[in-house]
Formats: C-alpha cells, sequence, structure tokens
C-alpha cells in the first residue's frame, strides 16, 4: 500500500508491506538512527515521535502512520549533537545503541515539562534500556543539557 505522511519535517509518500513495522520500513528507507534493540516494546531503543509523542516503532503498524508527523533523531540533530556530547563527557555514552532512542524521549520530555527533577527525569525515560553505562551518568548529562537549553 501507499502511504503519505511527513518525516523529519518533510513530505514522503512511501510503498510499504502490509503488516510492517514503523522501524522496519524506516530502517529500510535508510533511517538507520532508529535501532531494534528487543523488537517486543520493552527497550524504547526504537523511539521515535508520532505527532510529537514518543512511540516505540517496533510496535506501530507503518501503515498507522498515513497522514501523520514522525520524527526520529535525523529530525533533531542540534539536539542530538549536544546531547551526545554531554552523554559523551559523563561517560553515559559507550557503544551508542541506545542514544537515538533517548534522545527522542529527552525531546518529548522537554516538550512536556518545563523544569522535571532527576526523579521526574528517571521515572520519564525509565523505559529507556542502557546495556552499557548504567543510568547515573545518563541523568548527568540530561541535567546538564536542560540546565544550558534553559
Ligand atoms: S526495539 Fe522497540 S522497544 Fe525495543
Ligand atoms: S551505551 Fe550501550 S546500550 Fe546504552
Amino acid at each position: 500500500m501507499t502511504i503519505h505522511f511527513e518525516l523529519n519535517g518533510r513530505k514522503a509518500t512511501w510503498e510499504v508491506e502490509p503488516g510492517e513495522t514503523l522501524l522496519d520500513a524506516l530502517r529500510r528507507h535508510e533511517i538507520t538512527s532508529v535501532k531494534n534493540g528487543c523488537d517486543t516494546a520493552s527497550c524504547s531503543t526504537c523511539t521515535v515521535l508520532l505527532d510529537g509523542k514518543p512511540v516505540p516503532s517496533c510496535a506501530v503498524p507503518v501503515c498507522r502512520v498515513d497522514g501523520h508527523a514522525v520524527m526520529t533523531v535525523e529530525g533533531v540533530p542540534e539536539t542530538a549533537r549536544r546531547l551526545g556530547e554531554l552523554l559523551a563527557a559523563e561517560g553515559a555514552d559507550q557503544c551508542g545503541f541506545c542514544s537515538p532512542g533517548l534522545v527522542m524521549s529527552v525531546v518529548a520530555m522537554t516538550d512536556e515539562m518545563d523544569d522535571p527533577s532527576d526523579a521526574e527525569i528517571n521515572a520519564y525515560l525509565s523505559g529507556n534500556m542502557c546495556r552499557c553505562s548504567g543510568y547515573v551518568s545518563q541523568t548527568r548529562a540530561i541535567r546538564k543539557y536542560l540546565e544550558v537549553k534553559s
């Protein structure tokens, strides 16, 4: 089937397969920032924004984005660069596999919350799994990102 939607601020028209997930369709179209960490909506490495809300793209049939707006980390390069630098500086960026999904969750969080506490940051990002770094260094990096951003 053919779908028409907005991808990272630009109109897109894709041919997609019945039953194909948004994650698979994005990667098939070379949006490879979106990672498959579990394929069961459990790890958030595949997080994208759908009409501004974070969703696990592995659990979204791509046909459902017809007429909607999808944002991936390719659509927020400045945020990704700044957060990436801070994550690296805090020792929170090791293999980096979780980072694109984490960045998109942080984008959603900052859209929803003005001045989150560390507890609120940790609660909001509790679904974003990281196999490498532990979460304290991530929280430090995100706190610094929020301080510079405000
Ligand atoms: S790959 Fe989608 S939540 Fe893990
Ligand atoms: S840095 Fe490796 S999974 Fe998070």
